[in-house]
């Protein structure tokens, strides 16, 4: 697809992804600017270190549900704020939510958006019930997520139907004739007029074929179908009937449930390895049915920049916003090696190619900053969670938490995702060089957590300290990944993490 030849609008940086708090990035955006908004906001996004591998549904435990969908209200509702006054009148909102929150969601989006302009509730259907009901719980399968779609208080917003092709039940139910001659499938449709047989609907009467009713066309449009092969009639004196071909049909419209879009599959070329991905077909969906090409698309939570890769490949122009650095890097490698999209300001400024906007940090100046901006930078960086405590942290300065883990029910419930036994510590050091000892603090700290795997972030590592990481894993079993602040700044990070 050809990236789109330039900027739509002189108010705007189009193709450009900003790293940095939505709320901060959006209320630098125009009034009234953007076509097209799709959001697909974490469900714990108010902490803010909750970046987008970190996100899983189900870690949460039913003691912190309320407390959560409470939070989650009030840090959406300022960004929806800013969403809707960003929101050209003839624009769209896509808001992508599932169980935990989507009531109350709906309530508030009605608030901002207002009632009138609710256009749907979309039901995807990401999974099969056998994934969600196992054996023994006690509640049907949760298979799917909720998209609310609004419009931007223009009755005349943009719109455009969709279709999906025909099933394989109903072609064989509808369509079970083939055409010998060219292979096409049609089925049989009625000629009758439409208003039933009363005189006063001013519909022909005559006789066709030996039959004689009122029919929906003149005697001569009848005559010219006939001689073009598109009236059949199965034996004399049956009633005589229209071909309708497969070909020429525009498929079933796509309703407001989606059971056709499967979720990221582990095989899947698209998937980049992040549990909160969505599909591209999704996406693509969503902008085919709420925008045209060169339309101003904006994804304000856009993670690994599935709608900017949907927008890109369909013509559009588009914007990401997302708080995590490694997330914009992720997308910006996806959207290089995906789309061919060139990263680079020259190219961008000439109508090609796009940006990154606001990434916080150089090599240079994370150098510079105090050690303990720095430790929150590199573990949120790698989704992890930092330790409140700057202090006595007892060699660990973050945790991973894998989205595999579930609650363990003997767990801690005070503070956050303490609950949670399967985490793997970081630790984090401002040297320019990483040495044995510092290596040896690590170890002592994981064997006292009982961890078998934990990430080491800094500057360098001595090949003494790498040495010591080889002969702990002959001797422990225990693997601990160095990461230099390099990789970290470049997306190589993402490959290591998974
Ligand atoms: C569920 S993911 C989005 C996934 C995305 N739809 C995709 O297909 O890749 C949510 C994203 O929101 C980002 N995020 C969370 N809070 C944010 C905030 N306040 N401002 C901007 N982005 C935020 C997270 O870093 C994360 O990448």
């Amino acid at each position: 697809m050809p990236a789109s030849p330039q900027k739509s609008s002189s108010l705007l940086d189009t193709r450009t992804i900003f790293c940095g708090d939505n709320l901060d990035q959006l209320r630098k955006l125009p009034d009234a600017c953007i076509d097209l908004i799709y959001i697909d906001p974490p469900f714990n996004s108010n902490r803010t270190y909750e970046v987008f591998w970190g996100e899983s549904k189900e870690k949460r435990s039913f003691e912190d549900r309320h407390e959560s969908t409470r939070a989650y209200i009030e840090f959406m509702r300022p960004r929806c704020v800013e969403l809707a006054r960003v929101l050209k009148k003839t624009g769209s909102i896509y808001l992508h939510c599932d169980w935990h929150a989507s009531h109350y969601v709906k309530v508030m989006l009605d608030q901002i958006f207002g009632e009138q302009n609710f256009i749907n509730e979309i039901i995807w259907k990401r999974q099969s019930s056998h994934n969600d009901a196992k054996q023994g719980s006690k509640h049907l399968g949760r298979i799917h997520d909720t998209l609310f779609l609004y419009g931007g208080g223009d009755t005349d917003y943009f719109f455009k139907h969709q279709y999906r092709p025909y099933d394989e039940s109903y072609l064989e139910k509808f369509y079970k004739h083939v055409e010998p001659r060219t292979g096409r499938r049609y089925q049989l449709g009625d000629l009758g007029a439409p208003g039933g047989s009363a005189p006063s609907k001013g519909n022909p009467h005559y006789e066709f074929l030996g039959v004689t009713r009122y029919w929906r066309y003149s005697r001569e449009r009848m005559q010219e179908l006939y001689d073009q092969g598109l009236i059949v009639q199965t034996k004399p004196g049956a009633v005589p009937r229209f071909k309708r071909y497969l070909d020429e049909g525009l498929g079933v419209p796509v309703g407001s449930v989606w059971d056709d879009i499967n979720p990221i599959q582990s095989q899947d070329a698209e998937r980049l390895g992040y549990p909160t991905q969505k599909p591209l077909k999704l996406l693509e969906r969503i902008l085919e049915i709420s925008s045209d090409p060169n339309d101003i698309v904006l994804d304000a939570f856009c993670g690994c920049g599935t709608a900017l890769v949907a927008a890109q490949n369909l013509g559009r122009q588009w914007i990401g916003i997302d708080i995590s650095p490694t997330a914009c890097r992720v997308m910006a490698k996806r959207l290089r090696d995906v789309c061919k999209l060139p990263e680079d300001e020259k190219l961008w400024r000439a109508g090609r190619g796009f940006v990154v906007r606001d990434l916080p940090w150089s090599e240079k100046q994370l150098r510079r900053i105090p050690p303990f901006e720095f430790e929150n930078w590199a573990v949120i960086a790698l989704g992890g969670i930092p330790n409140k405590a700057q202090v006595g942290d007892m060699g660990i300065d973050g945790r991973i938490y894998p989205v595999s883990s579930m609650p363990t029910r003997s767990g801690k419930t005070a503070g956050e995702l303490d609950f949670m036994d399967v985490w793997y510590p970081i630790q984090v050091k401002q040297k320019d060089k990483v040495g044995r000892p510092d290596i040896d603090a690590f170890e002592a700290a994981m064997l006292r957590e009982r961890r078998t795997k934990g990430f080491f972030v800094s500057f360098e590592f001595s090949s003494d300290a790498l040495r010591e990481i080889d002969a702990f894993f002959r001797r422990e079993h225990c693997i601990i990944v160095p990461l230099t602040v390099q990789e970290i700044l470049e997306e190589s990070v993402a490959r290591k993490l998974t």
